[in-house]
């Protein structure tokens, strides 16, 4: 078993952390915010993450797990780095690698002879060699390694993707650095792919930008099938049986978000463009992100009779996609502005976010439970496909609207049942 020290304690950093130690390791994860370090440190984990809780319990109860102030402190005894620290997206869509590069020359001085600095977070092609570049200038040793390990975990499903991943990717000039980082991994079931650092952070970027475009392309084939009156669950259903197509990620909706996919396709457009190639194809996918979140609005307007103006609307949903308490980026948060910016009275409610989150945007109201935020509603939008929504009291929420109408952006609800409860019903591509 080895040391591991990890740089960042937010969703990728903790639970590497927290999944390294379930696989035996002796795992010392820093942060600069030393009260999420003290609250971490009792066990309470900030974020919502399924079996986070117990691991990071677990990991405390063993001792092989620790939570410490500053990044010098995590690597000083480590045998391997990680780096999961954030990569904001700057201004011109390429990531901010700031935090990247004082987190290198914070551990710098103090790194063993024969440690790995590992890549965790995702990290713009060339990165891998740049942290290799300020580890010299940072005066590091002159054996230590570097290897890029992207992570490949969606919020809300992030330790079972860690513990089972479909395969784990390692990307090192030095096949014995990239072995020994493979070893960490040993316990886990998965296809090990070994490159170099280069084509590694190309996997991440390729993966999320082509799994959005997929996403992107089925909310283009659900838009034609309203015009053409096709049902696109049923043309996602004959879909999906090729395998060579498959059923994941095919689900349409108001658009795409979250943490990576706005920021990961940005990045890697910006990278193309200072490649010299017209990725015109990944500009399109973004394109029609933006448009179908635009026409997400047009329904809720359609729906309020062609002007949003003072009209009452019941919001259900605000993060990204459900099981996350994640606003990040989120669709339904970019549909709710715009609605309060037309005009719209907007109360919204979320399962995992609070009152608090109205302080969000101006003019938005967030109720604590789904009935209230239609109470007198013209329009409810479902905006994100949390499962208990379907499970409502639809009789309940019939009555406390001043008109039975509701766009369910997420095609979550069965049409059948609502309009024979008397509601005008609109989704997608249905
Ligand atoms: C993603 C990647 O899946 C993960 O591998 C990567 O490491 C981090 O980014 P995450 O951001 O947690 O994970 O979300 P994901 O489940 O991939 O969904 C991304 C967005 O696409 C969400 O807004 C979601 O609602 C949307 N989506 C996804 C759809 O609209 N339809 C789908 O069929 C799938």
């Amino acid at each position: 078993m080895s040391t591991v020290g990890v740089v960042g304690a937010g969703y990728v950093g903790l639970t590497t952390a927290a999944c390294l130690a379930h696989l035996g390791h002796e795992v010392v994860c820093a942060d600069v915010d030393k009260e999420k370090v003290a609250q971490l440190s009792k066990g309470e984990v900030p974020i919502l993450e399924e079996g986070l809780d117990d691991l990071v319990a677990q990991g405390l109860a063993s001792r092989r797990l620790r939570f410490v102030v500053g990044a010098a402190v995590a690597a000083r005894d480590a045998e391997f780095v990680f780096l999961c620290v954030q990569t904001p997206r700057g201004d011109d869509g390429s990531a901010d690698l700031g935090a990247i590069d004082d987190a290198t020359r914070e551990i710098a001085p103090v790194l063993q002879p024969g440690a790995v600095v590992i890549t965790k977070s995702t990290v713009p092609v060339g990165s891998t060699v740049r942290v290799d570049r300020v580890l010299r200038e940072a005066g590091a040793v002159t054996d230590v390694g570097v290897a890029s390990n992207p992570e490949f975990l969606r919020e809300g499903s992030a330790v079972r993707d860690f513990l089972h991943p479909s395969r784990v990717v390692v990307g090192a000039e030095d096949t014995a650095v990239a072995v020994r980082v493979t070893d960490l991994y040993r316990g886990v079931q998965a296809p090990i792919v070994v490159t170099d650092p280069v084509s590694a952070e190309m996997v991440k970027y390729a993966s999320n930008a082509f799994l959005a475009t997929k996403v992107s392309f089925v909310n283009a084939v659900a838009n034609i099938c309203e015009a053409v009156h096709a049902d696109v669950r049923d043309v996602v259903l004959g879909m999906g049986y090729d395998p060579r197509i498959g059923f994941e990620f095919l689900h349409p909706g108001p658009g795409w978000g979250g943490s990576c996919f706005p920021k990961d396709t940005a990045a890697l457009l910006h990278t193309a463009d200072e490649a010299g190639y017209d990725f015109g194809l990944l500009r399109g996918a973004i394109d029609a992100n933006h448009d179908q979140q635009a026409r997400m609005v047009d329904k809720v307007r359609q729906a309020c009779g062609g002007s949003l103006s003072g009209a009452q609307v019941g919001a259900w949903g605000l993060t990204f996609k459900a099981n996350t308490d994640d606003l990040r980026d989120s669709p339904a948060v970019a549909v709710v502005t715009r609605l309060l910016d037309e005009g719209a009275v907007v109360r919204a409610y979320d399962p995992r976010v609070g009152e608090s989150a109205a302080a969000l945007l101006p003019g938005l109201e967030v109720m604590t439970d789904p009935y209230t935020a239609v109470d007198g509603a013209h329009v409810l939008a479902v905006l994100t496909e949390w499962d208990e929504f379907r499970w409502l009291d639809f009789d309940r929420v019939a009555e406390a609207m001043q008109r039975r109408s509701i766009v369910d952006t997420r095609n979550l609800l069965d049409p059948a049942a609502i309009r024979q409860l008397g509601f005008e019903y609109r989704a997608v591509g249905r």
